[in-house]
């Protein structure tokens, strides 16, 4: 296993985020979403640094495609519960490799009637995007590599590793 990025790193970009987060939703406070389960450590993390008011909700979602990416048919496993008419929502995500998953989720919020939808990522995979997914903040670039640690899982492991490793 290779260390991408380390702990150092992901809290200093997360207190970085967490600072535009604050000064982007001053007037309106945020409704978090966060996507179960790999977003889980880095919700937790940013949520705590972020000090405009927030609303904590989470989505569980599941596909039908291989363990590693997504197809095309995905379907809530948990819903939230929180009302996001007329709310300004951000959705947070450990990562967006293909964009089937993103843009699913938030075709499924904006019927909703939020007042807007922005997303943030903890680590973009670029390279292998097929869907255009507008991002409002990014953590940091992936390599084209399976990634696990900080929430990010293979087979149900490492997701508690405190660090952004690459699987060999
Ligand atoms: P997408 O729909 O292809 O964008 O895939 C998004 C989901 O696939 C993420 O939320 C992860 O659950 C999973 N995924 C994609 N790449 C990786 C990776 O490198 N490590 C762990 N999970 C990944
Ligand atoms: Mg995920």
């Amino acid at each position: 296993m290779e260390v991408l990025f380390s702990e150092k790193d992901i809290r200093d970009r997360t207190a970085e985020i967490a600072r535009e987060i604050d000064r982007d939703f001053a007037r309106s406070g945020v409704v978090v979403i966060g996507v179960l389960k790999g977003a889980f450590i880095f919700i937790s993390d940013l949520v705590r640094l972020i000090t405009v008011p927030v609303t904590v909700d989470f989505v569980q979602l599941s596909s039908y495609g291989t363990g590693k990416s997504s197809s095309g048919s995905i379907a809530f496993k948990k819903d939230i519960d929180v009302d996001i008419a007329g709310r300004n929502v951000l959705v947070v995500e450990d990562i967006i490799d293909t964009g089937f998953t993103m843009e699913f989720l938030i075709g499924e919020l904006q019927k909703r009637g939020p007042a807007d939808i922005k997303v943030c990522t903890l680590l973009d995979k670029a390279s292998r995007r097929i869907k255009n997914i507008d991002i409002a903040y990014t953590g940091f670039q992936a390599p084209d590599k399976f990634v696990v640690g900080y929430g990010l899982d293979h087979d149900e492991k490492y997701r508690n590793l405190p660090y952004i490793a690459g699987l060999k």
